[in-house]
């Protein structure tokens, strides 16, 4: 990245994303471990089950598997932070339609954390995109020290 204060910014969202994966994991762990074959198929559970019994398997709730083609990558730090930002308002939202779909309080109450933690990742990245611009508007000078020494002497 191309401040330093970018890069902590990315490795700070980054670590907590992981937590956040965590989070989902155990969460759907906890909600099936003890389901019987009957609440399996009540829930819709039931295709997920035949591929990955109650196991998590990182997939989309049409059952996609996770890939790498998920993760955006341009190598350019302006597009790549508009991405950022965009994956988060995208989390935000997925967040709430999860939200709508349960009365849960033990489901609901770490699903607006996780909203919330979005939100704030996506006015961490704005931040960061605003320094990013910043630095590379502004102009570079690099200043040498003077050496009167180093000087021809007919100067
Ligand atoms: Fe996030």
């Amino acid at each position: 990245m191309v401040t330093p204060e970018a890069a902590a910014t990315l490795n700070d969202i980054a670590t907590e994303e992981l937590a956040h994966l965590e989070m989902i994991g155990a969460m759907c762990a906890q909600l099936s471990e003890n389901a019987d074959i009957a609440e399996i198929k009540k829930a819709g559970f039931d295709k997920y089950y035949v591929d990955h019994g109650t196991g998590i398997y990182p997939s989309s709730a049409a059952g996609v598997p996770f890939t790498a083609s998920y993760i955006q990558s341009k190598g350019d730090p302006i597009t790549n932070l508009y991405e950022d930002m965009a994956a988060e308002q995208k989390a935000r939202s997925t967040y709430e339609y999860l939200i709508e779909m349960t009365d849960d309080p033990d489901v609901l109450a770490p699903l607006r954390f996780l909203r919330e933690r979005e939100i704030v990742h996506f006015q961490r990245f704005g931040e960061a995109l605003r320094r990013v611009q910043d630095y590379m508007d502004a102009k570079k000078q690099f200043i040498m020290p003077k050496c009167e020494k180093c000087r021809p002497k007919n100067r």
